[in-house]
């Protein structure tokens, strides 16, 4: 008895905390690319011909991850979003696509895609229309997913527009249903709670239960401001969010910007480093055709991709705020943790900041091998209780390590105690 009790009571230590949508997807967040924050609702094909909305743009982007390294370094999705469908459903009441646009019909889409090794996404809406006013699924949620699946659909990113927000839950569960029905695995990228927020807290037991990834706030912009106020929100709702996250069931913070217009280089470090800590889906939304070199090496960087995908599966959280410095960490496989040092002041250089191993920092007692990874690798070697570990951080930029503690004995995940060396020395903006 006393030990069927303690077996729990471990199970339910180490698990979410609700059962994730059985469909064997997701086990780890989804990496890909999704068309919607870099070329939107772009439909005229006449006048832009290379970044319309077309089937086009979903091959050359296939083409492009084989070729360029991204599926090699994990990202498998190319998804189609909002206004790829005919604005009318055919005789049998399924949607098809804009025949102009997709003259091949989504399933020669996906089978392109598939050639390549790849998996195809596609975007619809659990009400009357999608945001953009296409036809939507309420009313359809049985056909629709018959279609997808036939056309042979991987993954299906379901909107919440146009649909009273009573019905959403009801909604978005009939379609996990059906898509369960066609016997075809098919990712479930859910809207739900980012609908249901504004009138009540939304039940993340039963959305977890239904979606593989789910979106809680508004959509991301090409702008540190967009990227700064969706870890804003993560962070104060993170009480909320952050337990429920775990293999086959993701909080999604939108599309990755990396490599767009609107951030700076190390506003993009942060980006990458805060989505890895937030377990999010990799989701990128650029022009794969050309990007700067260094925006893709950041995207391409394995170190950070491994933490994102690490097989423990948690998501990590805020955990110090320290002058104008947040701290962010995430219990890693192997008692590893991961670690962002974000430096929030946007006016100066680089500011100095000290990691202190102080005795009660159990993961370096008697010793630690800690590795930074932005914004530059650098073994930072073996420390123990009286090490300081410097870090300079510029301004909207983030220092990410991780931390391996070498006792044998380490059992428990300690959070770090962190020092900020320029809230002593005010003026040092260097070390
Ligand atoms: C929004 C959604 C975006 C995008 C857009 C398409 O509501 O959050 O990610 O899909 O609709 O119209």
């Amino acid at each position: 008895m006393c030990r069927a009790v303690l077996l729990l009571v471990v199970f339910s230590l180490s698990c979410p905390a609700a059962e994730a949508l059985d469909n064997g997807l997701a086990l780890t967040p989804t990496m890909g690319w999704l068309h919607w924050e870099r070329f939107m609702c772009n439909i005229n094909c006449d006048k832009d011909p290379d970044n319309c909305i077309s089937e086009k743009l979903y091959m050359q982007m296939a083409d492009v991850m084989v070729k360029e390294g991204w599926k090699d370094a994990g990202y498998e999705y190319v998804c189609i979003d909002d206004c790829w469908p005919s604005h009318d459903r055919d005789a049998k009441g399924r949607l098809q696509a804009d025949p102009r646009r997709f003259p091949g019909g989504i399933k020669k889409l996906a089978d392109y895609v598939h050639s390549k090794g790849l998996k195809l996404g596609i975007y619809g809406d659990v009400g009357k229309n999608t945001c953009a006013g296409y036809p939507g699924s309420l009313g359809y949620y049985e056909v629709d997913a018959q279609t997808f699946a036939d056309w042979g659909v991987d993954l299906l990113k379901f909107d919440g527009c146009y649909m009273n927000w009573t019905l959403l839950g009801e909604g978005y569960v009939n379609m996990s249903k059906a898509l369960n029905k066609t016997g075809k695995s098919i990712l479930y990228s859910c809207e739900w709670p980012l609908y249901e927020w504004p009138y009540q807290k939304p039940n993340y037991t039963a959305i977890r239960e239904t979606c593989n990834h789910w979106r809680n706030y508004a959509d991301v912009y090409d702008s540190w401001s967009s990227v700064k106020s969706i870890s804003d929100w993560t962070a104060s709702h993170q009480d909320i969010i952050v337990p429920v996250a775990g293999p086959g069931g993701w909080n999604d913070p939108d599309m990755l910007v990396i490599g767009n217009f609107g951030l700076s280089h190390d506003q993009q470090e942060s980006q990458m480093a805060l989505w890895a800590i937030m377990a999010a889906p990799l989701l990128m939304s650029n022009d794969l055709r050309n990007i700067c070199p260094r925006s893709k090496k950041l995207l391409q960087n394995k170190l950070i991709i491994d933490i994102s995908q690490d097989s423990l599966g948690k998501q990590g959280s805020l955990t110090g705020k320290f002058d104008s410095f947040e701290i962010w960490e995430r219990p890693l496989s192997e008692k590893r943790l991961a670690a962002a040092v974000l430096n929030k002041q946007e006016i100066g250089g680089p500011r100095g900041f000290v990691i202190r191993a102080i005795p009660g920092w159990k993961m370096c007692d008697p010793k630690c091998n800690v590795t930074q990874i932005l914004p530059e690798y650098k073994e930072m070697g073996v420390q123990t209780p009286k090490s300081n570990i410097v870090l300079s951080v510029n301004p909207s930029g983030t220092a990410l390590l991780t931390i391996t503690p070498l006792s044998s004995d380490f059992t428990e995940m300690y959070k770090l105690r962190w020092e900020d060396l320029s809230v002593k020395q005010k003026h040092a903006t260097i070390l």
